[in-house]
C-alpha cells in the first residue's frame, strides 16, 4: 500500500470525528444488548437479572455485592447472589449460587452467563469477572465456547445502564484447564492395560 502524503491526507479526512465515533460505539452496544442468546432472552435481559440478583447479596464483609444470571441450554434464567460468611472462607460467589441452583433443579447444560457486581453505596460499576474457583466449576458442566457477558454501568432509582458491554468464552478465562477428561481413573488405566494383552 502506498503511504505517500496524500494517502496520509485522504486517511486524515476519512477519520470519523469523535463525536460520531461515540454514537457508532453506542450502536453496537445496543446491538450486543439486544442480541438474542438462547429462545427469546436477551444479553440485555441477562444482565438485567444478574443486576437485580445482586439486590439480594448477603454481602456485610466486602460490601461488594455481586449478582448472576445463568442461562441453560433449555432457555432458563438461574439466578444467584454472593453469600458471605464471618469466618470467610465459606464464602460462596453469586455465580456458583446460581450454577448449584440451576444444577439442583435438574440442568446440565449452560450457554451464558451475566455477572454485574457494584460496591454498595456506590451508583457507578465496573466489570466483574468470575474468580476462579467460579471458572473451574463452570468448566465441569460448561463447553469452552459457554459465554460470560459482563457489563459496567450504572443505576439509579432501581434502574440499571449498562454502559459498556464486555464478552469472554470460558476457554479464554481458563485456558489449558484441568476437567474430568484430563485423567484416567484406575478402572479405565486396568482396562487399557487388559485390551493389550
Ligand atoms: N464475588 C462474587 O460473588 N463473584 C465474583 O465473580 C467475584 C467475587 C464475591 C465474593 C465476595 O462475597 C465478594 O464478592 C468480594 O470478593
Amino acid at each position: 500500500m502506498k503511504t505517500d502524503k496524500t494517502t496520509i491526507k485522504r486517511a486524515e479526512r476519512t477519520k470519523i470525528p469523535e463525536k460520531e465515533n461515540k454514537t457508532a460505539q453506542e450502536i453496537r452496544e445496543k446491538e450486543a444488548l439486544g442480541e438474542v442468546l438462547k429462545g427469546a432472552v436477551t444479553a440485555a435481559e441477562l444482565l438485567e437479572a444478574a443486576a437485580k440478583a445482586g439486590e439480594n447479596a448477603y454481602a456485610p464483609y466486602s460490601r461488594f455485592r455481586v449478582g448472576a444470571a445463568l442461562l441453560s441450554e433449555t432457555g432458563k434464567i438461574y439466578t444467584g447472589c454472593n453469600v458471605e460468611s464471618a469466618s470467610f472462607s465459606p464464602t460462596c460467589c453469586a455465580e456458583r449460587t446460581a450454577l448449584c441452583k440451576a444444577v439442583s433443579e435438574g440442568e446440565r447444560r449452560f450457554a451464558a452467563v451475566a455477572v454485574i457486581g457494584r460496591t454498595e453505596g456506590k451508583s457507578q460499576f465496573g466489570f466483574c469477572p468470575p474468580c476462579g474457583v467460579c471458572r473451574q466449576l463452570f468448566r465441569e458442566f460448561c463447553e469452552e465456547t459457554f459465554r460470560v457477558i459482563l457489563a459496567a454501568g450504572d443505576e439509579k432509582d432501581g434502574k440499571f445502564r449498562f454502559s459498556e458491554v464486555k464478552e469472554v468464552t470460558l476457554g479464554e478465562l481458563l485456558p489449558q484447564s484441568f476437567g474430568a477428561n484430563s485423567w484416567e481413573t484406575a478402572e479405565q488405566s486396568a482396562d487399557k492395560s487388559a485390551d493389550k494383552s
